[in-house]
Parts: structure tokens; sequence; C-alpha cells
């Protein structure tokens, strides 16, 4: 292992030296002339402070590690950036101390912007349900309007992690579980927050992260190891994060995981061969949070010189608040340990994004008060709020057509409406975890979403009935009573906002409190109950689910959260949404996805047990699938045509169909594309999604629908790692979630 990591660095190295001259093609020829002058005129002591981030006060997400007086630090050319600093006034003041230094580097600032900034989005697992490449994308685009005006140039976004593990609270963060749908998202978030590109006034830097595996944590722990084949890596895995390269990444955050032994942040092949090597990345690599120092709790590296070392050759280029680049890296280079040309390659890269930026031609281009304030105050980003959050909303249930509730027609019966629960009025949770307006964002509760629709003649009561997350059992009487004196209620539970997150495993992923007992009660008085789950993550909610007739699955969405929770419910929008991850029925499932290989030994149905791939004491069945969700209309597949049932890797197979909306309401459906490599040199997966579309329908209105599958849809990694289609049958799958195909046919590649 030892001789493999040595090749494996002077691999890298090698890299480097052929890399240096596209390293800043980026730039204008006059900035190349200007980045090298000034890369002349560095001490040692400078560039290591460009490698060097701080924290600011407003928020750690990690140890704090004190020592040295950071403005001191700053003026003195030793931080090269700053995370955790928003505000036009409070990046002024801080620039200001860098223009104090002595070659007048700008800082940069970094921010977790990660679904949102003063207007807050759905979590990004609750976007992703939405299926909308273009409204993730607006979503992202405004978040770095409202960052870059309030003086923010960096966002620690877009966190691509593939996640099959909901006990891992970052299952929030991202995208869900497929590699396919994951890859499109990432590319729409990082095009959101570039926008035109760095140097336009409203583009944040973004930051593909966590590279990598890091949703792969043993047990769903966070920070824990991970240890997995280079061909599960490379299929599974890296390609979200290569979309990110594709649609022009500034700057990549390294992982806390070790990667079958070698930590993330001290990992060349990561780093170097991979991402800076084959896909010829041209940004920075951030460490994650102190990730550089805690390679010696990895046990690693033996002490920090070790610990920044070994980062340094590895690639990662800054260096975020473990500070050991700033104690450690001059004396490396010193003694010949580390080349001086590696730490250059690391500050050319720093120092190119500052160029890009336009941060040297204008170190306050984004500190202006009142660009912030018009900004962050903007109805036009409220209403993308509320589009985006009501598209990521999934209906999981909906027996008797007890939704929408009907208000609006004139035999409507509803008079009374009981809204209850720990999260009805709870403004702060409908934030989710990553939010940074809070706590005066503005938010629409449930409640007010619900007052702001009723007539007057309707009566809405309300009752807590109990906390998210305690024993008592006191509210439930007067919950019991309003629910008694009303024709429907709404059920608000499920997770507060810090309960799924960094750092926010479980290993019981059930409704906290006694938030199931409480719909218990409320399910014994006989009335009908519309349950509202708000939460980051897929929960194991068993007796609601079989119990309750209408489910809606609301994660956090944000600023608009009420408003859009009621255009669903009083049916002024039609539910679109699709789980973007399996819900498992039992913790002891987990891992579950949809995209498994089908073993020796598959087992056809939940009680086909008997020397099956099954657990004997649980069906192996999700409670809802990969891609499932309900609308107030129904869709019909039909008419499945292939333009050939052959194929050659040159050319394409175009496929069509028809979808009509039966039912009498307009509405979006996602038609899943899957396909199925029935025999390969390596086992595939029983079905994998590659491509789908979102029609919008009119009442009995029919849309052809049309795909085309070319080699890269077929293709995988084989046993030697080389990307090929190999020849021979395919199913081809459409549905409407990935365990309801509607239609199939097969082909062949020849
Ligand atoms: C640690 C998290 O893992 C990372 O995602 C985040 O960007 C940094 N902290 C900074 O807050």
């Amino acid at each position: 292992m030892k001789v493999l990591n040595l090749k494996r660095i002077l691999f890298g190295l090698l890299l480097i030296i052929s890399c240096h001259g596209v390293l800043y093609a980026q730039l204008s020829k006059s900035d190349q002339v200007r980045l090298d002058e000034l890369l002349g005129k560095m001490t040692l002591e400078e560039k290591i402070g460009q490698l060097n981030q701080y924290t600011g006060d407003y928020e750690a997400t990690g140890p704090l590690r004190q020592g040295g007086d950071k403005v001191d630090d700053i003026k003195n050319g030793r931080v090269g950036s700053m995370l955790n600093i928003k505000g036009a006034e409070n990046t002024r003041i801080l620039q200001e101390f860098a223009m104090q230094s002595r070659l007048k580097i700008p800082l940069l600032f970094g921010l977790d912007v990660v679904h949102g900034y003063y207007t807050t989005f759905p979590i990004p697992l609750g976007e992703a349900a939405s299926w909308d490449l273009e409204a993730i994308e607006r979503s992202a685009r405004i978040a770095a309007t409202e960052a870059s005006a309030s003086g923010v140039h960096w966002t620690f976004a877009p966190m691509v992690d593939i996640a099959r593990d909901p006990r891992w609270g970052r299952v929030m963060e991202g995208a869900g579980e497929d590699t396919w749908l994951g890859a499109q998202i990432a590319g729409a978030r990082v095009r959101g927050f570039q926008g035109k590109g760095l140097g336009s006034m409203d583009a944040v830097m973004a930051c593909a992260k966590h590279f990598a595996a890091y949703g792969a944590a043993v047990g769903g722990r966070d920070y824990n190891s991970v240890d997995m084949s280079e061909r599960m890596l490379r299929e599974t895995y890296l390609p979200p994060f290569k979309a990110c390269v594709d649609a022009g990444a500034a700057t990549f955050m390294n992982s806390f995981n070790d990667l079958n032994g070698i930590p993330a942040t001290g990992n060349v092949f990561l780093q170097r061969e991979v991402l800076k090597g084959e896909w010829n990345f041209q940004g920075f690599i951030v460490s994650d949070w102190g990730s550089m120092g805690e390679m010696i709790a990895h046990g690693y590296c033996k002490d920090e010189k070790e610990a920044a070392m070994k980062s340094i050759l590895a690639g990662s280029d800054m260096d975020m608040e473990s500070r050991v680049y700033t104690r450690e890296l001059e004396k490396l280079v010193k003694e010949g340990k580390v080349p001086m040309s590696l730490i250059d390659e690391a500050v050319r890269r720093v120092l190119t994004k500052k160029f890009e930026m336009g941060l040297f031609d204008d170190p306050f281009r984004f500190c202006n008060p009142e660009r912030e304030k018009a900004a962050l105050h903007n109805t036009a980003n409220r209403a993308a709020a509320r589009d985006i959050a009501r598209k990521s909303i999934v209906m999981l249930k909906n027996e008797n057509q007890t939704l929408p509730i009907d208000l609006k027609s004139k035999d409507s019966k509803i008079r009374t409406i009981a809204l209850i629960g720990p999260l009805a009025q709870s403004e702060n949770d409908m934030l989710g975890f990553w939010s940074i307006s809070w706590p005066d964002g503005d938010i629409v509760s449930l409640e007010e979403g619900i007052r702001s629709r009723i007539p007057g003649d309707v009566k809405l009561l309300v009752a807590k009935g109990c906390e998210i997350n305690d024993k008592s059992e006191a509210g439930f009487d007067e919950a019991i009573a309003i629910a008694k004196q009303a024709d429907i209620v709404i059920l608000s539970i499920g997770e507060a906002l810090d309960m799924s997150g960094e750092a926010k495993s479980k290993g019981h992923i059930r409704l906290p409190g006694v938030q199931e007992e409480l719909a218990q009660a409320i399910h014994g008085t006989g009335k009908p109950v519309v349950v509202i789950m708000n939460a980051g993550r897929p929960l194991v909610f068993n007796w609601v689910a079989d119990n309750m007739p209408a489910i809606l699955y609301t994660w956090w969405l944000g600023s608009e959260a009420g408003n859009a929770m009621a255009d669903v419910v009083f049916g002024d929008y039609n539910p679109s949404g699709k789980l973007p991850m399996t819900f498992p029925r039992d913790e002891g499932q987990i891992p579950l996805y949809y995209n498994y290989f089908n073993t020796g030994r598959p087992s056809f149905g939940d009680h086909d047990l008997l020397y099956k791939s099954a657990y004997i004491d649980m069906p192996n069945s999700p409670k809802f699938p990969f891609g499932y969700g309900l609308s107030y209309t129904t869709f019909v597949y039909s008419n499945l045509v292939l333009s050939s049932k052959t194929m050659t890797a040159k050319d394409k197979i175009h496929v069509t169909l028809n979808v009509q909306n039966t039912g009498k309401t307009a509405g979006e459906e996602v038609v899943q594309l899957y396909l199925r490599d029935r025999f390969g040199s390596v086992v595939r997966p029983v079905k994998e999604l590659k491509d789908f579309r979102k029609p919008m329908l009119l009442p009995g209105e029919t849309k052809r629908i049309e795909f085309d599958i070319d080699a890269e849809k077929l293709s995988f990694y084989n046993n030697d790692l080389q990307w090929v289609a190999e020849p021979g049958e395919f199913d081809l799958m459409i549905g409407s979630s990935s365990s309801d195909i509607r239609l199939q046919e097969s082909f062949e590649l020849k």
C-alpha cells in the first residue's frame, strides 16, 4: 500500500508539472501576467496564507481552534479565505483588513448556502423530489443572487453525495440515492450558483462536496469509514462529482471519511489522480472542517506536520480550520519534504479564482449594503420558493379522495378544520438544517398558510397535542376534543429542524417522541385525517402509513412552507413530487435501494423466503419505492414504440410512448425510463434510471413522450474499469415509479 501511495504521489507531481500551463487558462492574458507577477513577489509565508481559511463567529460546524489573532493574521497576509462571515458590511470590514496587507490580496468569503440564503428553499433532498431541473437551477440561482449581494463569494454546495442510508442525517443535503438523477441535479445546482460565470456580479463559486463517497459511511454513522470497490466508487458515487466538473464547478471540498483506509483529505488517488488528473479539474480543493488535523485521529498521520504534508501532497489546496498549513508547511518546504512547486500550484489555483471573481479589480464589489437590501427582500424570490416548495411535496397516500380538501364547491361539507400537531405552528422547523436566514427569515407556518386560504365561514381549530420530542401526552385531550368538533383533521408531525443534518445520524428513524401515539389518538375519533410529515430524511412510520387515509411528505420546505402545503392540501396545486430515496419499512432493511443486484437467489415477492436472499422476519420490499408519488389525477401509459429492436454502439434507438391524463385535474407526471442489462461481464442492477420526462397534461390530454437510447446509457465499468457498453439483450422499462413499471420492451445491442 505504501509503495502504491508513493507511486500515486509521484504520479500527482508529474501531473502538476504537466498541468501548470493550463491551470489558469480561464484568465485573460493580462490577469495571467498579473498573477505571475504577484506570485513572484510573495514570500513563502504569504503563499501559505492563501491556503489558510479561518471561520468567523457566525456558526461553527466543528471544534474551534483558537489561538492567534485573526485580524492580525489577515492584515499580515496569513489568511486567504474566511468562512461563516456574511453581510455586505461585515465582509467589507474584513476585506479592509486584507487591503492593509503588504500585497493587498483580497479574501474569499465562503458560506454554506445550501438551500437558499435569505429566501429559504426546500432542503436539497426535498427539491430533488420535484424532479424539476429548471426549478432546482432557479433555486440555486436565486440563492446566489442573494448571497452575492450579501458579500458571499463562495457557497459550500452542492452536496452531491449519493446516499442509500437514511440513518445518515446528511441525506437531507443531497439528491438522494440515484446516481443518474443525482448527476443531473448536481449539474443544475452548479449552473444555478455560478450563473453566467465567475466574475458576474450575481455568481457565487460552487463547491462540489464531499469528495468522495462520504454518503456511504458504514452504518449511516456520520464521519464513519467507507470501504468499497473502485468500480462501485466510479459507477455509483463519482458521477455526480464529474457532472459538477463538467458544469464548471469552481471548487471541490474533500470529505471526513477514509476511503479504503486512506482519509479523503490525504487521498492522492481521489484528488490528484481522478479529480485533478483524469478530470482535469482546474479549480481548488478545500478541506472539510478540520479534516487535515483529523487525519491524526484517523491514525493516518502521527502529528500535525505529517497531516500538513500528506494533505498538500494529496492535492488539498486550502486548509479549513485545521491550521496545520500555517503551522507546518513552511518547515516542510524548508526541510525539502514538500516541493515549492506544490505550494505554488495550490496558491495559483486559489489566486486564479480570486482573479476570476474580479476581486483584484475591486475587492469590495460584493459589499454594497443598498444592493443587499434590495436583493434580500424580493417578492419574486418568495414566489419561486413557493413554486419549488409545492413541487417538492410527495403525496404518499390518498384513500377515498380525502385530498384535496374542497373548500370551493357549493356542496363542500367542510365547516370546521382541526389543525393538530407539534409542527402545525412551527416556523423555524420549516427551514430545516443548513438554513441561514433563521431567525429573521419571515417564515410561513402551516397554520398561516391554511388561515390565509380558508373562507370566513370555515372555522380553524388548532392544538399542538404534543411536543416534537418529549414523552408528555398532556396535550392529547385538547387535540382529541378539537378533532371531534371538526369535519376533517390536518395532522402535522415529523422532525425538528436539527434532527437531520450533519452529525445527526440515528439508529432509529421513527417519529420522535409521542407523535405516533398522538396520531393513534386522533385516528380514534373516527374523523378523516390528512397527515403532513415534515422531515429531513425518509422516516419509518408504518402505523401512520397503514392507518391514515392521506399522507403528504413535505420534507422541510423553507420560507414559503405553509403556503406551499396549503396549495396542495386545498387543491390549488396538484402534487407531482416523486421520492428520490427508497423509504424502508424497518431500519433492519437498510441500506435499501431500488437498483440492487439480483443475486443468485432472488426472492420473488415478500413471501418467497426459503433459501432465498430475504429476511425471515421482514419483507424485502420497501414501504415506498424510489420514484413513487401520487397525483390528484391518473395517468395512463400506452403505445410504447421502439424505432428498432437492435442498435449498434454508434446509433440510437428512438423510444416513443403516449401518456394520457385520464382524470379531471390538470397535472404533471414524472415518466421514468429504466434499463436493465440482462447479462454482463460483471453483474448489473435489476434496473437503473437513465432518463425521465415531466409533462404537464390537461384533463383528457395525451402527450407523446420521446427518449433516445444511446450507448452511453448502456455503459458501465467492467472488471478492468473500462467504461463499456457490452453487446447483448437489454430490458427497457417505462414507469411511474421504480416499482410501477407500466410498459416494457427489450432490445439488443449488436
Ligand atoms: C463541515 C461540513 O461537513 C461541510 O459540509 C461544511 O461545508 C463545513 N463544515 C463548513 O461549514
